[in-house]
């Protein structure tokens, strides 16, 4: 068979090609360390309530540990805004939840945020549009992504749509951008297992909604046992951090060395449930409204829980 060149076929491989090649790439983002060489951030998750349920203390809180370790950024562990999510661009809640809470001058940084599942009972597009950066430039919303700070690189998983409970209640979710969901999940392991084995950081974290272990109220979870943690432990991932207990928690095993750390205490807490089957491996458990801090250098990460009185409530570092 005869190929006619013409314009129209030359243009539809180009497109092709650049489809191809930019569906399997994770968007990056790169953050300079500090002169001495260090990085330090914060870790929030499950916090949107329009300052209600203690977000507006741990905001405060937040802020004086913020400026005091003088944060490159902050980080998200999603469930953004209670409860269903934004409903636009437009929603108030942006503003009473994020802009007017976390105003302290130690928090204008830049926020790497990702979603949580109660962010997908909203609008989605709305917190992933770059509209909300004009109403408050911290604003930083994605799927999943990978910021490079040299000496350590964060990848940031959706791990919502891994969840099969959701899909039991579809119309619950927003999952335009999502569907057909099989080549959506491959498609997002096959990006981070490559992201991770391109990686030359001394240090890889990998930041999700969804604990991989928990001994909070919803506990681990099953699709990421199955499906995220094998990429993590084949790739010497040093930390996996989520949210979605409402705790601040650190569990380790003896069969491998990435720490299990999860920062969901950004507002409602005091679930009053905590449940592992080896004490041992629960380094660190609290119930309550908190956060945490991250402090990285080429030798060592120190790692470091608050609650809203700002006081130190675990310290872990390696
Ligand atoms: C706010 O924090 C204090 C101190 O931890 C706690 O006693 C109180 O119950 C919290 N309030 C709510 C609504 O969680």
């Amino acid at each position: 068979m005869a190929v006619v060149w013409n314009k129209h076929l030359v243009l539809g491989l180009v497109l092709g090609f650049c489809l191809v090649f930019s569906l399997g790439e994770l968007e990056r983002f790169v953050e300079s360390p500090k002169a001495d060489g260090s990085l330090a951030f914060l870790v929030v998750g499950d916090w949107g309530r329009r300052g209600n349920y203690n977000q507006t203390e741990v905001a405060r809180q937040m802020g004086i540990i913020g400026e005091k370790l003088d944060i490159n950024f902050v980080v998200s562990t999603g469930d953004n805004f209670y409860e269903d999510g934004l409903t636009g661009v437009d929603d108030p809640a942006f503003k009473e939840s994020f802009v007017n809470i976390y105003t302290h001058s130690g928090l204008q940084k830049q926020w790497y945020n990702v979603l949580g599942n109660h962010d997908y009972r909203g609008n989605v597009e709305a917190q992933l549009s770059p509209i909300l950066k004009k109403v408050d430039s911290r604003w930083l919303c994605l799927r999943s992504f990978v910021v490079n700070a040299e000496i350590v690189e964060l990848f940031f998983v959706d791990t919502t749509p891994f969840v099969d409970e959701y899909f039991r209640e579809p119309k619950a979710y927003d999952w335009s951008g999502v569907l057909p969901r099989k080549p959506y999940l491959s498609n997002l392991l096959k990006d981070v297992d490559l992201a991770l084995k391109e990686s030359r950081a001394k240090w890889k974290i990998v930041i999700g909604h969804h604990p991989i272990k928990s001994a909070g109220e919803h506990g681990s979870t099953a699709e990421l046992i199955a499906q995220l943690l094998p990429i993590i432990q084949a790739n010497s991932v040093d930390l996996y951090i989520n949210g979605h207990d409402h705790c601040l928690q650190r569990i380790s095993t003896s069969d491998s060395p990435i720490q299990f750390l999860t920062s969901g205490g950004g507002s409602k807490a005091w679930r009053g449930y905590v449940s592992w089957p080896n004490p041992e491996e629960l380094k660190f458990y609290y119930d309550g409204q908190g956060f945490m801090t991250l402090q990285v250098t080429e030798a060592h990460i120190d790692v470091v829980f608050y609650d809203i009185e700002g006081h130190v409530r675990h310290h872990w570092s390696v």
